[in-house]
């Protein structure tokens, strides 16, 4: 399946966005009852904890004799964006190559969207504490939970800072399954992500890391609604890096996506000034990336509509995040009782 995974490399000044992990309309009170129909959090099934140890690649190796990877790494530092593909990272992240297997049964596996009321939204999410063992990057799972059918749910919750939506609202998805939970082509994703984000300063080289993993599908109806994402404007994520890879796209037009100026926030391709973007593609092949210093740049990514009405159509996105963990010590601590 390797060479459905593009062997090239793009990267450089004329780059990139990041997808909006998607939101929808829902209230919050809706959302409190997803919430509190959900069972009580309990522990990761042993049988997850119990799984092999992942190796990987030294953290700071990014810069040496890497190919696509230095390439990248040097225009996300550049420009604060960059576009590649997992194919070139194949070398320092093997499993990468089976990412077409993995993203087309990904694709084919995901369930509504609870919050969106559009029915154009399909995903999957997992959050994962990655940490650093011997000099490599690993990662488990958190935040999991299983509801009165004993299926995975993931709770997430955003910063009304930057999500519109549904900011400061706990929201629980699907969770990743528990294959995919260990499956070497998410931790490899991950580990890209980390080291991407660590070797250009848009994460400290520290510790631990909180890291989200969304699997977000744009499913159009046959009305010719276009399955938008959330928020459907110019947007940061908050979380200071992002990575974005087409996970599948078939019979759909559109779902342009755009990396814009801050000054682009809140704003949508109609009514931004055009030299506030920064850049605007499509994503077309299985493995076409891009990541984002969300410091510096916001995103936006267009709705898809089905190009043959008559049957199914879906561009489907992975999308990897990542917030440094810090570790504070007693003596940073005022010892003053709380009045
Ligand atoms: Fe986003």
């Amino acid at each position: 399946m390797v060479n459905q995974v593009s062997e090239t490399t793009s990267s450089g000044s004329d780059s990139r966005s990041v997808e909006a992990k998607d939101e929808s309309d829902k209230s919050g009170e809706d959302a409190k009852r997803a919430l509190s129909s959900s069972t009580s959090p309990r522990p990761i099934a042993s049988a997850l904890t119990t799984k092999p140890a992942f190796t990987g690649l030294p953290v700071n190796d990014g810069r040496e004799g890497a190919g696509g990877l230095a390439k990248t790494i040097t225009a996300l530092e550049s420009d604060g964006f960059s576009r590649f593909t997992l194919g070139a990272m194949v070398s320092h992240y093997p499993a990468l190559a089976n990412f077409a297997t993995f993203a087309a049964r990904a694709s084919r596996d995901l369930p509504p969207d609870p919050y969106d009321k559009t029915g154009g939204r399909r995903r999957r999410y997992a959050q994962f504490l990655a940490h650093k063992r011997n000099g490599h990057i690993e990662a488990t799972p958190i935040h999991r939970v299983f509801d009165e059918q004993g299926e995975p749910k993931t709770i997430y919750l955003q910063s009304g800072t930057y999500q519109p939506d549904f900011g400061d609202v706990e929201r629980v998805f699907a969770s990743l399954s528990d294959q995919q939970i260990w499956d070497p082509v998410v931790h490899d994703l991950i580990r890209l992500t980390i080291q991407m984000a660590i070797a250009t300063g848009t994460l400290p080289n520290g510790e631990a890391f909180i890291v989200g993993f969304h699997i977000n599908q744009q499913f159009p109806r046959s009305d010719g609604t276009p399955a938008r994402v959330s928020p459907n404007k110019f947007h940061r994520d908050g979380e200071p890096v992002t990575m974005a890879v087409l996970c599948g796209r078939d019979n759909v037009e559109g779902g342009e996506t755009f990396v814009g100026s801050l000054a682009t926030v809140g704003q949508t391709p109609d009514t931004v000034s055009p030299e506030g973007i920064l850049s605007r593609f499509i994503l077309s092949r299985i493995g076409e990336a891009y990541v984002v210093d969300d410091r510096r740049v916001a995103h936006h990514a267009e709705g898809v509509v089905r190009s043959n009405p008559s049957i199914d159509g879906h561009r489907t996105m992975i999308l990897v995040d990542a917030c440094p963990i810090k570790r504070v010590f007693s003596h940073e601590i005022p010892t003053q009782a709380k009045s």
